[in-house]
């Protein structure tokens, strides 16, 4: 069995991913704002299962084709056993970043896959040589400092259980350390107008999940289990072990032990028959190669 981290993360990705987008809203971008409306060829970084590709390309005409590039070996091999029960045509590739591309594509395109990335600019350049030219660069990726200031709870303070100012630190520290930026999703457009693309935009995710009292209980059920894979109150390692974690990451003892008490008590008042509306706010940032 695979040691890759993501490789034992199929699950998560598999219950989490339809918390982002409605597929009316993945329509309208694919046919009014990206106009695809002829066959393109598009290449997926960090495909995962292949997500993206089972979302696009019912949306994308005829005669266009996906290739998934991925390091893990079980997440290519679940992408492959997907695409064998569907018509489309599709590639996938086992393997780091870091190989060859050649520019052949279309369309590059990658979800939640530079957050994790410790010189996204690199493999950015690198999304952009395997386009031809006028062709597109894609990225949909989080902002998690919007991300988690859009919780709504009813009788639960947001304040008390995300303590926005001390994530705001967090999130910045940990990304001046290690370079992986979980609010690269909103600095997207400047890196991409930067490196030299044109005509750079930059939407947000459309969906609000709202784990409603009324809704039916099948369905509840399932958005509460998504909504705690995601994160919202997790259950919680041990104190000591998580403060030093937060330290290590940029926090005074203080905040760290503040982060713990918020983590701890959304953890304990969260369940499933709490209200909440939640937004993820993905940033999709995307532009055109020009390279005359
Ligand atoms: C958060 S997951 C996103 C997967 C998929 N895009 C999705 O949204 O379902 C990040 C993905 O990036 C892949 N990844 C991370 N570093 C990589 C690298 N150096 N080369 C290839 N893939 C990598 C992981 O294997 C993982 O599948």
């Amino acid at each position: 069995m695979s040691e890759y981290y993501w490789d034992s993360k199929i699950e998560y990705l598999r219950n989490t991913r339809w918390l982002y987008y409605n597929d009316d809203y993945l329509e309208f971008l694919v046919k009014n704002v990206w106009k695809l409306n002829a066959p393109v060829n598009i290449v997926d970084y960090g495909c995962g299962y292949g997500y993206l590709g089972v979302k696009l390309l019912p949306l994308l005409p005829e005669g266009s084709t996906y290739t998934g590039i991925d390091k893990g070996e079980d997440l290519i091999k679940e992408a492959r056993e997907v695409f064998d029960k569907l018509p489309y045509s599709a590639e996938f590739i086992q393997g780091d970043i870091d190989m060859f591309v050649h520019r052949q594509y279309d369309v590059a395109i990658c979800h939640a896959f530079l957050l994790h990335m410790a010189n996204p600019r690199m493999i950015l350049q690198k999304m952009i040589d395997s386009v031809l030219d006028g062709g597109r660069v894609i990225c949909f990726e989080p902002h998690w400092i919007a991300n988690t200031a859009n919780y709504g709870f009813d009788e639960i303070q947001h304040s008390e259980v995300v303590p926005l100012g001390i994530l705001q630190k967090l999130y910045e520290e940990s990304a001046k350390d290690s370079g992986k930026d979980g609010n690269i999703g909103m600095k997207l457009p400047i890196f991409l107008s930067q490196l030299g693309l044109r005509n750079v935009e930059c939407r947000v995710s459309d969906k609000v999940n709202f784990l409603d009292q009324n809704m039916d209980a099948a369905e509840k059920d399932r958005l509460f289990q998504s909504l705690k894979e995601e994160g919202i109150g997790q259950e919680l390692e041990d104190s000591v072990k998580v403060v030093e974690q937060l330290v290590q990451r940029g926090l005074s003892v203080e905040e760290a032990q503040a982060q713990y008490a918020a983590e701890l008590k959304l953890f304990q008042v969260f369940d499933s028959d709490s209200w909440l509306t939640y937004a993820p706010n993905m940033k999709i940032s995307f532009g055109t190669v020009s390279r005359e």
